[in-house]
């Protein structure tokens, strides 16, 4: 079984292959469409696509990846975009890290695919790091992706939105969203590809 890590992420940043990078994702775009702008969490961040997107509305990003190469890109992006004031990058593994305790207003993670024996511990952490008020945003690909994708092809990777949305402290939040969201993905011919994202959406109390 291959090992999505550190290495993994740099031969592929190394030679190119984001084309999921550079715009933010439709769940973020939508899902926050109704949150006012404080700080947020972006983990497994890339090369900034979704972080930059909302530190153009405002607010104030930490991005996390382990890729010192997509950090880089994602730096170098916000620059550009006159944004690196609203912008942190850091280096970080979240099988391993623990950020802070109810800290941001809103902690996203777009495609972060943990296998299936540390998603839940992850994901608690994660939650943690949400302030009270705040909100947790995950998308990843659905099972039903499992033909689609053209990497990560191993079931321990993928989890529905009712999966994602059982590993949050019961009486802790309330799941705004919790589904398989159709989306239209692009075939390695150019072509449309029905997709879905597996979507957690969930308010702290
Ligand atoms: C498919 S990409 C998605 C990038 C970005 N979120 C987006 O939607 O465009 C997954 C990202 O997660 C990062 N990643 C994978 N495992 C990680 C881990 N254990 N800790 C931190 N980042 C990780 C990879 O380096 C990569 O940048």
């Amino acid at each position: 079984m291959t090992l999505y890590d550190e290495a993994w992420w740099e031969e592929r940043y190394a030679h190119g292959h984001t084309q999921w990078s550079g715009r933010p994702n439709d769940v973020l775009v939508a899902e926050t469409a109704d949150l006012t702008p404080g700080t947020a969490l972006d983990v497994g961040c890339g090369t900034g696509g979704d972080a930059i997107w909302l530190a153009g509305r405002g607010w104030q990003v930490t991005g996390v990846d382990l890729s010192r190469t997509a950090l880089g890109r994602a730096a170098a992006a916000a620059a550009e975009a006159l944004l690196a004031h609203r912008t942190t990058w850091q280096y970080a593994d979240v099988t391993t890290w623990t950020p802070p305790p109810d800290a941001f207003d809103l902690v996203t993670s777009a495609f972060l695919h943990v296998p299936a024996g540390g998603r839940d511990d992850v994901l608690a952490r994660l939650a943690a790091a949400v302030a009270p008020g705040g909100t947790l945003l995950v998308a990843q690909h659905d099972p039903s992706d499992l033909h689609t994708v053209r990497h990560g092809q191993d079931p321990d990777l993928f989890a529905t939105g009712e999966q994602l949305a059982a590993a949050l402290p019961a009486g802790e939040w309330e799941v705004l969203v919790a589904e398989a969201r159709p989306r239209l993905g692009r075939s390695h011919e150019g072509e449309d590809l029905p997709m879905a994202d597996a979507v957690l959406k969930a308010r702290k109390r």
